[in-house]
């Protein structure tokens, strides 16, 4: 059911846990499931230097989180917003169609993490496909 990919970063999850002074904080629930995922980004020169997360859900949701801070760790923020869930899925190797709403958490919280940067510098945050 799950692929290789999946059961490797849920049982050895990259960038577990918070940042201390992060320049942004994005935490997202899914109303599907209950399960919430945290982010936090470390901006330099317009890049995420650094990034954590803390997910309090499914394994796949676990998953998620782990392989989406691997693909936006060294990215400018106008890369880390183009990630899409099925991008981070396909980067999974795939996830079965009723763990797609766990990807969905791992875009989202990186957008309100990304936003909380940009309101906190002043910026207009950017509109996200998504609404909660
Ligand atoms: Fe999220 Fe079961 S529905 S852990
Ligand atoms: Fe809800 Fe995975 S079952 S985030």
């Amino acid at each position: 059911m799950y692929s290789d990919k999946v059961m490797d970063h849920f049982m050895n999850p990259r960038n577990v846990g918070e940042i201390e002074n992060p320049d942004g904080v994005g935490e997202v629930g899914n109303a599907k499931c209950g399960d919430i995922m945290k982010i936090y980004i470390k901006v330099e020169n317009n890049r995420i230097v650094d990034v954590k997360f803390k997910t309090f859900g499914c394994g796949s949701a676990i998953a998620s989180s782990s392989m989406a801070t691997e693909l936006i760790k060294g990215k400018t923020l106008e890369e880390a917003w183009e990630l899409t869930n099925v991008a981070v899925a396909e980067a999974l190797d795939g996830l079965p169609p009723a763990k797609m709403h766990c990807s969905v958490l791992a875009e989202q919280a990186i957008h309100k993490a990304i936003n909380d940067y940009r309101i906190k510098n002043g910026l207009e945050p950017w509109e996200d496909r998504f609404t909660d």
